[in-house]
């Protein structure tokens, strides 16, 4: 659905990191972790497209806020990369914006009870709070991997851990945490009765699904794509599916049959 959501508030939160909470339509309090929304950054021809954002947090207040008809919020957590996120982080409280919510498929939670492990690359973590969120609610066990370039890279550690999520971190400097890949901490915690949860760069997912495999545990990946429609009309963002061929052409629309995936239905070479 389309709604005309207000800025709550918009705060760096690392260097080129902002996380902004605005308005959201009643509808979204029983979103999925992992689905996303499409924002419209402003009113003008350019840019012309929505650009697409997974669903850091999302919550009630405890009456309607400020005349805006909702006690919904909801929260994205994103890194300035071109014209859109710049226009976006100049945007204060009382800014309007246009969303589109809620877009594509969640997270499978899994049987309750089970370890849940989650793996995130620099703003990949964004999708995994509202996620640690839900299954800390539910009274599973979390841990949770994050990984990134630099310290600056690993975003809302404290949150997470005021959660009860126990953390490990990897920098590739060594600024933050353990020097070197996350996925090296991962493979050094993997066994079995556990489920993995990933967000991150497709070199990052990768392994994950590969470590995945070789230790037999469930894994389900968001995947990122260049989008224009999100809901399935312009097959801008397809990927390929594991059966794969010339012949037998098999295409995952990453905005309608994702953007969550287990990662043994995608082709990774
Ligand atoms: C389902 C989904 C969820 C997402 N969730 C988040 C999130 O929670 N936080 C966040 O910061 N970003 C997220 N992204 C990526 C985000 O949509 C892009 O960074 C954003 O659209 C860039 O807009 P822009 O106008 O600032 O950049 P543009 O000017 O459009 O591009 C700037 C640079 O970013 C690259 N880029 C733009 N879009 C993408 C993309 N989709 N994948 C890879 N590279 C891209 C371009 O190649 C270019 O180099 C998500 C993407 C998808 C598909
Ligand atoms: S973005 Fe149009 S089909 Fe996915």
């Amino acid at each position: 659905m389309q709604f005309k959501s207000m800025v709550i508030s918009n705060v760096e939160v690392s260097p080129g990191y902002f996380r902004m909470r605005m308005t959201a339509p009643q509808e979204l309090a029983t979103s999925a972790p992992g689905q996303f929304v499409m924002l419209k950054v402003n009113d003008a021809i350019d840019p012309l497209l929505r650009r697409p954002f997974g669903l850091f947090d999302v919550g009630t207040f405890s009456a309607e806020y400020a005349g805006c008809g909702t006690q919904c919020y909801c929260e994205v957590l994103y890194k300035v990369v071109g014209k859109g996120t710049r226009i976006l982080s100049a945007l204060h409280h009382g800014d309007l914006v246009d969303l589109l919510v809620p877009l594509g498929k969640g997270f499978d939670f899994g049987p309750a009870g089970e370890e849940k492990v989650l793996v995130g690359g620099g703003v990949g973590l964004a999708p995994l709070y509202y996620l640690a969120k839900e299954l800390i609610a539910r009274g599973d066990k979390v841990r949770l991997f994050a990984g990134g370039r630099t310290r600056d890279d690993i975003l809302c550690i404290t949150e997470f851990e005021r959660l009860g999520v126990e953390t490990y971190v990897a920098t590739d400097d060594g600024t933050l945490g353990e020097s070197g890949f996350v996925t090296q901490v991962l493979e050094r915690h993997l066994g079995g009765g556990m489920r993995i949860f990933a967000c991150g760069p497709t070199p990052m997912l990768s392994a994950v699904a590969r470590m995945a495999q070789g230790h037999d545990v469930p894994c389900q990946v968001s995947m990122e794509a260049y989008m224009a429609c999100g809901v399935g009309a312009c097959l801008g963002c397809v990927m390929k599916g594991a059966n794969h061929t010339e012949q037998t052409p098999d295409y995952r629309c990453v905005c309608k049959d994702g953007p969550v995936f287990d990662s043994f239905d995608l082709q990774w070479s």
